[in-house]
């Protein structure tokens, strides 16, 4: 990649390259930290063993990463002992503490630092948030806390005395083992404990709470029969709705015990909630900290949906401590390794408690709306990006969604016993140490005897493959050829693409729609084969096809592409009818909707009248009538609307009052329509008296169907009562939240102010709802859109500095009131700039995440609206102290616009 390193180099922009990798000069193999913790002032007091790293003749500089880190004493022990460093022997900057000769091979450093919790609403380093104190390491937090060799593969044992106020603090958490109820007193209305963690460990992982918590507490006993102590820490007010958490902590554990064989390692296991948290959640060993999103709830204030994302969060946390913490990564540039392994392994996990299908359509869907976006953005990057401005910009769908699917192609054509015994490999061959993605494939080579050289180019190449296929049947000899191409359009990043390897399953459908029984290498084959295309297209043969058939392609979302070959209408609603792979049976409904929706909005653009075309409305109407048979979350799914950004990615600029039209225009039409046949639906699907809750996909599937149904059923206004009355009824959170979403976004405006105050007055001390409120409120659709975002910002339960806050404000407004933000007179770009300005020196995660809600799609749309944004990006680029996230985003869709 040299030749690219030149070519987009940016004096402007900081730049950092994968080739540029190279080895530690030092390695910190022990250390040892005393953190008084304090809200405005804690003192971080760490003793650095340092030894030279190996192949290190020279010595030189030691050269340590700090930030934000008021330096108050630097001591160093050589041969004549402990001895304070003179100014002349180190330097600091904004960065780094450089002792510029160190004395040979090994020696401690004495380093003191101040830090102050409060003023970091970055919410990365040591923080506090509502009274307690949290850390965020990964990935380049530790920095400031204290001044490190902050990189992973520098793998060091912590061990760590926390002292603080006995009644502020009365729990003091860090990772390893430990009892957390035996601190020891320290007289003066303050205690102590240490924490040690025995396995070496990159910073990113570690990590320090404090704070006042209910606890959780349970057992799991490992296959080995150690017994582990499991608790888990929130704030007052939940503690009766962790018990969800704590079930799903313990499936996990067992989970990976009988499909990885992975058994934890530390006699302790804790997860704490903080209500301020920049993502999901955080794996640091054996003190894993979680958004209070995705820990707390049960059935009564959280939905169906949201319980099954919490365990798999919990899932996936956990899992990192194989695939992430024993076996760590070398260098950021390789994310995936940790990041896309885990995924693929909690996605596993969700497959095995829940609807296989379901999971897997689910997860397409989230690859195809989000991943797919950002390939074809100005930000696209391989999931092994080459080069990188803000590591934090890389945790992306590319690298975590993308990733999953890359790996899960591996584990497709390897298969599940071969797959196992090369991970069983992976752990054996590397536990301990910091590897890289082609450490993992060279495992997997070596176990399964695939060559894999064509294939790692899934981690050097961006974009989306686009896939089509075309098909021919020979009746005389009854054979029936498939071509299969591929092409991955350039992108900003990568103007060469090369043919991908793929695994692509294919069935072919016979008249009785049934799968043709196929011949391959392996023997008869009763519906679907895996055909590994690897070149730009190729021609698949088979034989023995004894009447003409329709093809399946691309059954179980087999690789990460898109299907760009547009079947007829009446091959799809036969694939809808008959295929037997849900995913593809989904796939065909989907696309009947999204090509009547494009044609739609074709209409609305030139003026015409709108109208449904006869055979969509036959085929929803099948969808609608076998509604109540099978599975029902699937029906669901079939009778929803698709998703706007899968619509819009097919269209050349994307027009927001067309497209906004066209769902309402099909909507109102298909409410009007089949008015009694979704109101039987859903009154047919209400709970048989005395169910008790219970997160099984048969009851899942029903709550999902009738949710389904009331957006067509609430956007009719005679039915304003009966949203009232359903509201009222509801007695779990999939119900309740179901009529209230149903009514802000499809119902008569006033009315859902009306069910919202009511939401509001009962759940307004449950900070989860409370963004769920907030997203609705900033959804609902007002004439002066501006104003009412200003009163709902003055709520108490708002604050901008708390990101699920602002998020679920501005992400709301932005997602769905598209025509209100792409308003013509260029408003909407100018609110977002401004906050984007804002939100800078608050907290830069956030403003990257608004900036590319902002403006990443900005290409999409007319000259005269690009011309606007450009004018916004511009203002953002000039801030002077604008943080590299930001500038990585907003500087790479600028260069798209020149
Ligand atoms: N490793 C965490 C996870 O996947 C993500 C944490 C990243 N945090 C951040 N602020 N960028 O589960
Ligand atoms: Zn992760």
């Amino acid at each position: 990649m040299a030749a690219a390193k030149t070519a987009l180099f940016d004096p402007q922009r900081n730049t950092l390259y994968r080739e540029d990798y190279r080895p530690l000069d030092y390695k910190i193999p022990k250390a040892d930290f005393l953190i008084d913790l304090d809200l405005e002032k804690t003192i971080v007091r760490s003793n650095l063993h340092v030894v030279r790293n190996d192949g290190n003749t020279q010595g030189g500089p030691l050269v340590l990463d700090g930030e934000k880190l008021k330096l108050l004493s630097l001591r160093i022990k050589d041969d004549n002992g402990w001895h304070e460093l003179d100014r002349s022997e180190f330097i600091v900057t904004d960065k780094n503490l450089i002792i510029k000769n160190p004395p040979k091979f090994a020696f401690d450093l004495e380093v003191a630092v101040e830090i102050n919790p409060s003023e970091n609403t970055d919410l990365s380093g040591l923080y506090a948030s509502n009274g307690m104190i949290c850390s965020q390491c990964e990935a380049q937090g530790f920095r400031r806390i204290s001044y490190f060799l902050d990189r992973p593969d520098n793998l060091t044992k912590f061990n760590v005395t926390m002292t603080a106020d006995k009644e502020k603090f009365p729990v003091l958490l860090s990772n390893g083992n430990g009892t957390p109820s035996i601190t020891q007193d320290l007289g003066d209305g303050r205690h102590s404990i240490t924490w040690r963690d025995p396995w070496p460990k990159p910073s990113y992982l570690f990590a320090a709470v404090g704070g006042d918590f209910k606890i959780l507490e349970d057992k799991f006993t490992t296959m080995s029969g150690k017994e582990v102590d499991l608790r888990i820490y929130v704030q007052p007010g939940y503690e009766d709705k962790i018990s969800w958490a704590m079930q799903s902590l313990k499936r996990s554990m067992k989970w990976d015990e009988d499909r990885y064989g992975r058994e934890y390692d530390l006699n302790c296991f804790h997860i704490v909630a903080t209500d301020s948290f920049n993502m999901g959640a955080m794996e640091n060993k054996g003190l894993n900290i979680f958004n209070v999103s995705c820990l707390v709830g049960d059935p009564a204030t959280s939905m169906d949906s949201d319980l099954i994302w919490i365990e798999a969060i919990i899932a996936h946390e956990y899992f990192h401590n194989w695939t992430g913490n024993r076996v760590t990564l070398s260098n950021w540039f390789d994310l995936t390794l940790k990041e896309g392994l885990t995924v693929l392994r909690d996605r596993q996990f969700t497959e095995d408690m829940h609807s296989e299908g379901i999971k897997r359509i689910q997860d397409a869907l989230a690859l195809r709306t989000r991943q797919f976006a950002e390939d074809a953005s100005p930000s696209s990057h391989p999931i092994r990006p080459d080069m990188v401005e803000e590591f934090n910009n890389i945790y992306s769908g590319t690298v975590y969604q993308k990733g999953s699917h890359v790996l899960g192609m591996l584990h497709t054509m390897m298969g599940e016993p071969t797959w196992r015994r090369a991970m069983d490999e992976y752990f054996k061959r590397h536990d301990g140490q910091a590897v890289t993605c082609d450490d993992f494939l060279n495992v997997m080579e070596d176990v399964s005897g695939l060559d894999l050289k064509q294939f790692r180019k899934w981690y050097s190449q961006s974009g989306t493959p686009e896939l089509s296929y075309s098909g021919e049947y020979d009746a005389a000899n009854k054979t029936y050829k498939l071509t299969l191409s591929q092409e991955t359009k350039p992108t900003p990043d990568q103007a060469f693409k090369e043919p991908l390897p793929m695994p692509i399953a294919v069935g072919l459908i016979g008249e009785s729609g049934k799968d043709v029984p196929l011949l391959t290498k392996e023997g008869l084959n009763m519906g679907t084969v895996i055909l590994i295309l690897n070149e730009a297209s190729q021609t698949f043969v088979f034989e023995n096809v004894p009447v003409p058939v329709v093809p399946s392609v691309l059954r179980e979302f087999s690789a990460p592409v898109k299907v760009v070959t547009e079947p007829s209408m009446d091959e799809l609603m036969f694939r809808m009818a008959h295929d037997s792979d849900s995913y593809n049976r989904y796939e065909a409904t989907e696309r009947i909707m999204v090509t009547e929706l494009s044609r739609l909005i074709a209409d609305y653009e030139a003026g015409k009248t709108l109208a449904l075309n006869p055979a969509f409305v036959t085929a929803y109407e099948t969808s609608l009538s076998n509604a109540k048979d099978g599975d029902l979350a699937f029906n669901a799914m079939t009778l929803r609307l698709p998703a706007e950004d899968i619509v819009t990615q097919g269209l050349g600029v994307i027009n927001p009052e067309a497209v906004e039209a066209a769902f309402k225009f099909m909507r109102d039409d298909l409410a009007g329509r089949f008015k009694d046949e979704f109101m039987d639906l859903h009154q047919s699907l209400i709970a048989p008296v005395g169910e008790v809750y219970a997160v099984v996909p048969e009851q899942v599937g029903r709550r999902s169907l009738s949710n389904a149904c009331l957006p067509f059923i609430l956007s009719r206004p005679q039915n304003d009562n009966f949203a009232d009355m359903k509201y009222a009824a509801a007695n779990n959170m999939t119900e309740e939240y179901g009529v209230i979403s149903a009514a802000v976004f499809y119902g008569d405006a006033a009315n859902a102010k009306e069910l919202l105050s009511r939401f509001y007055d009962t759940h307004k001390d449950n900070t989860n709802l409370m963004d769920d409120w907030l997203s609705l409120q900033a959804a609902l659709k007002v004439e002066k859109p501006y104003e009412h975002l200003q009163q709902v910002m003055e709520n108490p339960v708002f604050d901008k500095k708390v990101p699920n806050k602002i998020r679920a404000l501005i992400g709301s407004f932005v997602n769905n009131n598209q025509t209100v933000y792409h308003a013509k007179d260029g408003s909407g770009y100018k609110f977002m700039a401004d906050l984007i300005i804002e939100m800078n020196d608050v907290n830069t995660e956030v403003a990257a995440g608004f900036s590319r809600l902002a403006f990443s799609k900005f290409k999409k749309y007319s000259p005269d609206r690009q011309a606007l944004m450009v004018e916004q990006m511009e203002r953002i680029m000039a801030v002077p102290t604008l943080c590299a996230g930001v500038k990585d985003i907003i500087g790479k869709a600028l260069d798209t616009a020149k």
